[in-house]
């Protein structure tokens, strides 16, 4: 039994509530550790260590905060097999996606620590004459982070690794049922030597701790991953504060397969957006678009390929299909798969939760697919997350792309064709923040632009350069070496 504490200032301690809340292994519903709940008061030592360290850490030359990443990466390498499996202990998915998982960490650790050596801004003319002009990133400050369970380690490396390579100091708050994997990001961050008080860690709950974080005056940004509630209600605290906020809050992600598409690879395109992670990535496919000339034939291809897909823990390397993290989200697909049955959607396959066998004590929800569902029904609209996909029938590729954007998400979409004329005109025209040609929804890369539109975000992204945008203040540098007093806009020849 793991009992993890808060990492503030280089120490690890209990919060003074005392409290401590059970981790789950989703596979087994044994519980496998416990972690300690926190309250205000911790999240106001962690923002007060995180204050004066982040003064000291925003002086060092960032090549030289740059270093602390790449022994981060390293170490996260040497551990990756280790982290992995605990990983999937901790929330389910199956391990080779749990690898995966780590290496998008350790990518992000090399990517931006890279950015040490570059944080580029302009150098630029002045309509001056004798005078110099650039423009600099500057660090914000503080930053809090609050995550989700579905990717424990690697949003967390998204917004952390930006973060300090820029010279800030950071609060997270991680996902109450996934606390291995910031404790293990702690001790690594310790082993690699970033200096105490720039990277903190406070477990517990959205409404007490993450809100602590997200009222603390001295938290200078927020960047959140979760549900578009919650993000919303954080968008409307940082506003009232005139906090940078950043969000990423989740999808009602299509793949559109058009009547001249390759259907084996759609297949299984659709196959590992749709069902892996157990459908709970933010990116995962619920949507397929298909045109109606192939819809019978994918129905068929798609039911013979999920009779493939084996079922249980993801520590076990045949298996593709883990559980859902918990109770409360079996409770919620099955209610979706209820309400996707009242509208009149077919069912075609799945729509239980599974409960004979080792599937007894874990939570398990069979793969399920929907077909004949129409754009304005709920399961065709809002997020599932878990192991749901609507196959949604239209005639042509404008009507595609118009089913795709009438949602209220933005992030992933997909297409599957062999006309370049529909490539690019899907490419031009779906309202997403990613797009994928000839593959699912799933898979982004971390050196660029990561999140979506609509309700899907507030304009921020996170992965890639943009992220530095979150977490830096341009800072515009005017230096007149002309030795007298020159006004811009007024002192030009005309
Ligand atoms: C998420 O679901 O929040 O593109 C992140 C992907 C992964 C990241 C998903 N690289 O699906």
């Amino acid at each position: 039994m793991m009992k993890v504490l808060n990492f503030i200032n280089g120490e690890w301690k209990e919060s003074s509530s005392k409290q401590f809340a059970p981790v789950i292994n989703p596979a087994t519903g044994d519980a496998i550790g416990e972690v300690t709940v926190s309250i205000e008061a911790d999240v106001g030592a962690a923002v007060k260590a995180a204050k004066a360290a982040q003064k000291k850490w925003a002086l060092e030359p960032a090549p030289k905060r740059a270093e602390v990443l790449y022994k981060v990466g390293y170490l996260l390498k040497e551990r990756k097999e280790q982290l992995a499996r605990m990983l999937t202990m901790e929330m389910g998915k199956v391990i080779e996606e749990a690898r995966g998982e780590v290496q998008e960490g350790i990518d992000m650790a090399f990517y931006m620590a890279g950015e040490g050596r570059r944080l580029f801004g302009d150098t630029t003319p002045s309509e001056l004459k004798d005078k110099f002009a650039m423009s600099v990133r500057a660090p914000v400050g503080v930053v809090g982070i609050i995550t989700p369970w579905n990717f424990p380690i690697a949003i967390a490396t998204w917004k952390s690794f930006p973060a300090i390579v820029a010279g800030n100091a950071v609060v997270w708050k991680p996902a109450l049922e996934t606390p291995f994997m910031a404790q293990e990001l702690a001790k690594i961050f310790e082993e690699a030597g970033l200096p105490k008080g720039v990277f903190n860690v406070v477990n517990g709950d959205g409404p007490t701790t993450g809100n602590a974080l997200v009222e603390h005056p001295d938290v200078r940004v927020i960047s959140f991953t979760g549900s578009n509630e919650v993000g919303r209600k954080i968008a409307e605290k940082c506003g009232r504060s005139l906090k940078k906020v950043s969000l990423e809050m989740g999808g009602k992600n299509a793949v559109i397969v058009m009547d001249d598409a390759d259907l084996s690879l759609a297949v299984e395109g659709i196959l590992w957006s749709a069902f892996g992670t157990s459908g709970q990535r933010c990116t995962a496919c619920s949507r397929i678009i298909a045109h109606e000339s192939i819809k019978k034939e994918l129905e068929n291809r798609l039911l013979e390929a999920m009779r493939t897909l084996t079922i249980g823990n993801g520590l076990d390397e045949n298996v593709k299909v883990g559980p859902v993290i918990n109770e409360k989200a079996l409770q919620k697909i099955d209610r979706y798969v209820q309400i996707g049955k009242e509208e009149g959607a077919k069912l075609l396959t799945g729509g239980y939760i599974l409960q004979e066998g080792e599937y007894n004590k874990g939570y398990y929800y069979a793969p399920t697919l929907f077909t004949d569902v129409m754009p304005n029904m709920r399961i065709a609209r809002e997020e599932i997350f878990g192991p749901v996909a609507s196959i949604i029938p239209v005639k042509s590729l404008e009507e595609a792309i118009e089913v795709n954007n009438s949602v209220d998400y933005g992030l992933s979409s997909s297409i599957f064709t062999r006309d370049v004329n529909k490539v690019f005109t899907a490419m031009r025209d779906l309202d997403t923040g990613i797009v994928y040609v000839n593959a699912g929804t799933t898979g982004a890369e971390i050196h660029l632009p990561f999140g979506g539109t609509k309700g899907t975000g507030n304009g921020h992204r996170d992965s890639g350069v943009a992220a530095l945008d979150v977490f830096t203040e341009w800072k515009s540098i005017y230096i007149d070496f002309s030795g007298k007093l020159q006004r811009a806009q007024i002192d030009i020849d005309e």
